[in-house]
């Protein structure tokens, strides 16, 4: 069994959607560890309620990133960890972990890349006006959301979307897209785009 780790900050919705799909046998993974840099984030209760293994820290009692990302590595490493999934972890990845996992993470991002990267993504494609938006998986890099595409999913907007209902038709195509990506790069495939 493949083992994979979840970096998020927050609700971990696209955490529980992943550990759901190994429970019901749609994806073939051992989810062995949640990384959370938030104490007190939601995503650290479903780890919890699942019994999946965590390490949250605060990166300000660090030296630098350097310091808390080896300091995971030696997780990662100790847990034989294969691939690292970031679902909502809204800090950038160093080169510590880069290059030990080079190729090996992915990030799950709420509009069609190139478009809106960064923090608000819903809000920025409300504010743009645009006729559609979506969901991006992609591998990361040392950018901001600038990685390799591997699959995208469009949504459509409605005349009067609100942040509200668009986070959520988003969430619900993030929850379905996610699992199947992670499952197919676990499966050794590397193009998704036609999913
Ligand atoms: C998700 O919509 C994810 O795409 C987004 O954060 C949300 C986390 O939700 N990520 C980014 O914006 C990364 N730039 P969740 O905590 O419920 O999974």
């Amino acid at each position: 069994m493949k083992k994979i780790v979840v970096f998020a900050s927050g609700n971990g919705s696209n955490f529980q959607a992943l550990l759901d799909a190994v429970h019901n046998g749609n994806l073939q993974a051992e989810v062995s560890l949640l990384v959370c840099d938030r104490p007190g984030a939601f995503v650290i209760d479903r780890a919890k309620n699942a019994a999946v293994p965590f390490f949250v820290f605060q990166p300000k009692e660090f030296l630098d990133k350097e310091e808390y990302e080896s300091q995971i590595l030696a997780l990662l490493k100790e847990k034989k960890i294969e691939w690292i999934i970031l679902a909502g972890y809204m800090r950038l990845i160093g080169q510590t972990l880069l290059q030990a996992y080079e190729g090996r993470i992915v990030n799950i991002h709420p509009s069609l890349l190139p478009a809106f990267p960064g923090k608000d993504a819903v809000g920025q494609a409300l504010e743009a006006g645009v006729e559609q938006t979506g969901v991006t998986v992609h591998y990361v890099d040392a950018g901001m959301d600038t990685g390799e595409i591997i699959a995208q999913e469009v949504v459509e907007m409605i005349p009067d979307e609100t942040s509200d209902s668009l986070q959520a038709k988003i969430q619900k195509v993030e929850h379905q897209l996610y699992p199947r990506v992670v499952k197919m790069l676990l499966d050794g495939k590397k193009e998704a785009t036609s999913i």
